[in-house]
C-alpha cells in the first residue's frame, strides 16, 4: 500500500487503491460489527474517518494513541465525509493512556486550558490549526517581500547594540561566573556586554546601503517584566528597511500590503483552519477581517490622538498629555473611537522615539517621522519611521544621548552614500493574533517565554 497523509487520503485522488496512513486518534466508536476511528495526522484540520471489522479492535486504541492503518480508500456511503479507510490492518505505534492524558475525547478544551501543556497542546485541533496557520502566514510573508523584490537577511540574534535605548535588554554570557572573567582580564566573553537582539533594524539599515529594501524575519527578545496578554520575552518579528523613501506613507503602504497578502493568502490556503479560529475562538470575526482587506486602514497624527482622548469622558488610568507616550489603553480606546479598525498614528513627540528616528523640525511641538500602526484588540502591531539621515543631526543626537562613540559605525553609514531610508517591525504573534481574534498572545506561539515562565 502507499503512505499518504491524511491531506492526502482526504483529497479524493486515491479512491479505490490500497493505502496506509499513521497519525493519532481522534475518536473511537466501537459498534456491534464495526469499529469507527477518526484519525489526524496533522496535515489537515479534518481527520480520516477510518471504518474496520470489530476484530481489529483492540485495548490500545484508544484517543490519543498513535496508530498506523493500512486498508482500502473508497467513497463513504455516509455524507459526514467524502472518503473512509476500510481498514484491512491496525496497529497501535504508541499507546495513551486516556485516564492519564490530559485532553478527553469529544470534550471542547478552552485554550487556556490546552496552554498548560505546552509539550502536549498540538494534539489539539486548535493548537494544530494555529501552527499550520503561522506556517503558511511565514511562507506568505517571505512571498510577498519577495515579490516585492526585498532581499532577506540573516540578522543576528546576538549583539552589543541596544536598538530602541528601552532596557529591557536580555545580557548574555557563558554560564557560571568564573568563565565571565579569561586570562587576559577580560570581563565578557565578546570583550563588550552582549544582548538577545531586541530588533535587527540597525543591522537591516547597514544592508539598506546597498540594495533597495531589505527585511529578516526571526526572533527577538525583550526583558519585559509584564505578564500581559500581548507581551512576550521572545516573540517572533518581521522587519523591514526601505531605501530610498522619504515619505511615511511608503511605509505605512507596505505595512498595509504585507497584511492583506499575509491574510489573503492565509484565507485561500488555510481556509478551515482559519475558520475554527473565527467560529469557535472568536465568533463573528471573520467580518472584522472581511472589512480590513477591503477598507484602507485609517490615518491620525499623535496630535489628533492626544486631542481625541482627552475631549473623551473616559477615564485613563496614565495621563494623556502631549509628550506622553500612548498606553495600551489609549491605544485601544482610539482603534474603538475610529470604528474598531486598524489605525495609523503618526509623527510621534520626537523626545519619545530613540535616536534613530528622523527629526521633522516642526515648531512649536516638535515631532518624528515614526508611526504605528494599531489594531483592534491588540494595540500596537507594527512600529517604525524614518531614519535621521542627516549627518550632523544624528550626531548631536547620539552625542546627547551619550551614544557617540558606541555608534561610530552607524554615523559612517550616513558619510558613505547614505540615502534616505525607513522602515518598521510587525510582531508577528500580534499579527495573528489581529486576523484569528485571540485574545492572549500566550495562545499563538509555540512555546511562549514571559516572565516567570520558559517551561520546556
Ligand atoms: O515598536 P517596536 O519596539 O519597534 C522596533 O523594534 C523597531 N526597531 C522596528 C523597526 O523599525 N525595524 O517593536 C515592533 C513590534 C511592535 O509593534 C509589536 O508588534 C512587537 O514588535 N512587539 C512585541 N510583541 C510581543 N511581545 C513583546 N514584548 C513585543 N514588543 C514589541
Ligand atoms: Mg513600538
Amino acid at each position: 500500500p502507499r503512505k499518504l497523509t491524511i491531506c492526502e487520503a482526504i483529497s479524493h485522488l486515491q479512491v479505490g487503491t490500497k493505502i496506509k496512513v499513521q497519525g493519532w486518534v481522534r475518536s473511537v466508536r466501537p459498534q456491534k460489527e464495526n469499529l469507527f476511528l477518526h484519525v489526524n495526522d496533522g496535515s489537515s484540520l479534518q481527520s480520516l474517518q477510518v471504518v474496520a471489522s470489530s476484530e481489529l479492535n483492540h485495548r490500545l486504541l484508544t484517543f490519543g494513541s498513535a496508530v498506523e492503518i493500512s486498508g482500502s480508500l473508497v467513497t463513504s456511503p455516509s455524507r459526514k465525509q467524502e472518503v473512509e479507510l476500510q481498514a484491512d490492518q491496525i496497529d497501535v505505534v504508541g499507546e495513551c493512556n486516556p485516564v492519564d492524558f490530559p485532553f478527553k475525547i469529544k470534550k471542547k478544551h478552552g485554550l487556556e486550558y490546552i496552554r498548560q501543556f505546552p509539550h502536549l497542546r498540538c494534539r489539539t485541533n486548535a493548537f494544530s490549526s494555529l501552527l499550520r496557520i503561522r506556517s503558511e502566514a511565514t511562507a506568505a510573508i517571505q512571498q510577498y517581500f519577495k515579490e516585492k523584490g526585498f532581499i532577506q537577511v540573516h540578522t543576528p540574534v546576538l549583539t552589543s547594540n541596544d536598538c530602541e535605548g528601552a532596557g529591557e535588554l536580555f545580557q548574555v554570557e557563558p554560564a557560571g561566573q568564573e568563565k565571565n572573567q579569561d586570562e587576559e582580564g577580560h570581563q565578557h566573553f565578546f570583550s563588550v556586554p552582549a544582548y538577545l537582539t531586541v530588533s535587527g533594524q540597525l543591522h537591516l539599515e547597514v544592508m539598506a546601503g546597498a540594495f533597495p529594501g531589505v527585511y529578516t524575519f526571526g526572533p527577538t527578545f525583550r526583558a519585559e517584566n509584564s505578564q500581559s496578554r500581548r507581551h512576550l520575552a521572545e516573540f517572533y518579528m518581521v522587519e523591514a528597511e526601505i531605501s530610498f523613501t522619504q515619505s511615511l506613507e511608503d511605509l505605512m503602504k507596505v505595512m498595509e500590503d504585507l497584511f492583506r497578502s499575509t491574510t489573503e493568502h492565509l484565507l485561500d490556503q488555510c481556509p478551515e483552519d482559519v475558520a475554527l479560529y473565527h467560529k469557535h475562538v472568536s465568533p463573528g470575526y471573520r467580518d472584522n477581517v472581511d472589512l480590513m482587506m477591503k477598507k484602507s486602514f485609517n490615518v491620525i497624527t499623535y496630535t489628533e490622538a492626544i486631542n481625541i482622548l482627552n475631549s473623551s469622558s473616559k477615564k485613563f488610568a496614565f495621563k494623556t498629555d502631549w509628550g506622553c507616550d500612548l498606553q495600551t489603553e489609549h491605544e485601544k480606546y482610539l482603534v474603538k473611537h475610529c470604528g474598531d479598525f486598524p489605525l495609523f498614528v503618526t509623527d510621534y513627540p520626537y523626545a519619545l522615539k530613540p535616536f534613530y528616528a528622523r527629526d521633522n523640525q516642526d515648531q512649536p511641538l516638535h515631532t518624528a517621522a515614526a508611526v504605528d500602526l494599531l489594531v483592534p484588540g491588540v494595540g500596537e502591531m507594527c512600529g517604525g519611521s524614518l531614519r535621521e539621515d542627516r549627518l550632523d543631526l544624528l550626531k548631536t543626537r547620539l552625542a546627547q544621548a551619550g551614544l557617540d562613540e558606541a555608534y561610530g559605525w552607524y554615523l559612517d553609514l550616513r558619510r558613505f552614500g547614505s540615502v534616505p531610508h525607513g522602515g518598521f517591525g510587525m510582531g508577528f504573534e500580534r499579527y495573528l493574533q489581529c486576523v484569528l481574534g485571540v485574545d492572549n498572545i500566550k495562545d499563538v506561539i509555540p512555546f511562549p517565554r514571559y516572565s516567570r515562565s520558559c517551561l520546556l
